[in-house]
């Protein structure tokens, strides 16, 4: 029986996605013992946008979580999402902090790092997958999905190719917006199977009501693992439900690994959890349901609404059309980028502008000179030569990798933080999130001091 990975993503994406990352740590930690046993590939269950929210919003140490979730979850893998050179937050940091950075986070249990970078610039990913595999972690190299003109089956493959050269350890197709077609999931997995010897990850959301269509014609194309969250926190915006792929699947001839009386537990303790979200309108049934109005438009559903409240706040909302009209006229101006954060907003943010000012690039945000610049890395075509030349004016672009440019900050940081704190979690805090991170470590004397956990790690876990 060919066997599926089934990664559960009810810690991170689907925690992030439905219900803007507030799940506290006390909220799941009855269950991770569950999560453990059920026969999961992995637990998707740190990155992406936990960190930051564990600060800002529910006055948790990330590391500390991290921690506390491997000392219970000892069996099944962990895994998290890192945006390469931009670790968890949306600038480019220099190398030195990339490094710290994963050292640490494998140091305190992180088995699967997925490394991604908006714009399939693989230089800004490098780094990142150099030191996961020094520090003998799974690096699993992304590549992020989109549709344009300039993207198709055969460049996804020669991006796949480009990451099984560069040393990843397995390949995921990242379609965060949910649009890819079942048809081209099954085509693109189905070549990469044949172009690479390593195994291929699908992830997407139900936002568009496709995700589930395309892991099962996925499946059929010999991809080697989906994600799932449990039913309770699935589906929407969040990912397909646990519980239905794994019976689907099984009863199309699939080994799932995973346990259907424990599956059953683990959905029983979510249901209460979702209702109190629900109770307390974080969770909005808006986005349980598809909307697939992306899919008319071709572009992700979160950029969509960002776009009508910025036009309502400029009591513009007449001017809505003209704006979805300019969008992908912008898009192709840069070159096709992938409609994802940070690109997503920087290209819906100049459509808007460039109508609402009644001429096109009169106004240039400076996001988008910088990208022109060179600063986000290589737009995956060509940017359109007249923009170009006028949003860098008398300066030249880049030449390389961005990361390049920036000098080592770690260990200026941890001096000039020194009568603040010792620790190195709470230094790579502070460089991510300084403003938040400041105040939160002063506060946070009266929880358990990582340093004490990192004491607990040879006792525990190793
Ligand atoms: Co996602």
């Amino acid at each position: 029986m060919k066997k599926i990975h089934m990664t559960e993503t009810v810690l991170r994406d689907a925690n992030q996605s439905l219900i803007a990352t507030r799940l506290s740590f006390d909220q799941f930690a009855p269950i991770l013992h569950e999560l453990d046993n059920a026969g999961y590939h992995s637990l998707e269950c740190w990155g992406g946008a936990t960190f930051d929210s564990c600060i800002r919003y529910l006055n948790e140490d990330p590391w500390e979580r991290l921690r506390k979730i491997k000392m219970v979850a000892k069996n099944t893998p962990l895994q998290m999402l890192l945006r390469g050179q931009n670790i968890l937050g949306y600038k480019h940091y220099p190398d030195d902090v990339v490094r710290n950075f994963i050292k640490m986070s494998v140091y305190h249990g992180m088995d699967i790092l997925r490394i991604f970078d908006a714009l399939n610039d693989f230089r800004n990913i490098e780094v990142a997958m150099d030191e996961t595999k020094k520090q003998g972690a799974h690096a699993q190299g992304t590549i992020v999905y989109t549709v344009s003109p300039i993207h198709d089956i055969e460049s996804y493959t020669k991006l796949a190719k480009q990451l099984e050269n560069m040393g990843a350890d397995s390949i995921c197709l990242k379609d965060m917006a949910g649009l890819i077609m079942p048809q081209t999931a099954y085509d693109i997995v189905k070549n990469i199977k044949e172009a690479t010897n390593i195994p291929v990850y699908l992830h997407s959301h139900s936002t568009n009501g496709l995700a589930e269509m395309a892991y099962l014609k996925a499946a059929e194309a010999g991809v080697d693992g989906i994600d799932c969250s449990i039913s309770a926190f699935s589906s929407g915006t969040a990912q397909p439900p646990t519980e239905s792929l794994h019976f689907a699947l099984q009863s199309a001839g699939f080994d799932t690994g995973l346990k259907a009386d424990s599956l059953k537990r683990i959905n029983d303790f979510f249901k209460p959890v979702r209702d109190h979200f629900i109770k307390t309108g974080e969770l909005d049934a808006k986005v349980l349901t598809p909307q697939p109005e992306a899919l008319t438009y071709q572009i992700p559903g979160g950029m969509l609404s960002n776009m009508i409240s910025q036009l309502k706040a400029q009591n513009a909302i007449d001017k809505l059309d003209e704006v979805l009209n300019e969008v992908p006229r912008v898009r192709e101006d840069l070159g096709y980028p992938p409609l994802v954060t940070p690109m997503s907003q920087m290209v819906g943010t100049q459509a808007t502008v460039n109508i609402l000012t009644g001429e096109r690039y009169k106004m240039i945000l400076k996001e988008v000179k910088a990208y022109c610049k060179g600063e986000y890395g290589k737009a995956p075509g060509e940017i359109n030569a007249e923009l170009s030349k006028k949003a860098l004016g008398e300066e030249t672009p880049i030449e390389g990798r961005f990361a390049d440019n920036l000098e080592p900050i770690f260990e200026k940081t941890k001096e000039e933080l020194k009568d603040l704190t010792s620790s190195d979690e709470d230094v790579l805090s502070y460089i991510l999130f300084p403003q938040i991170a400041e105040d939160f470590i002063k506060n946070k004397k009266k929880n358990p001091s990582v340093d004490q956990l990192r004491e607990d790690i040879k006792a525990d876990v190793i």
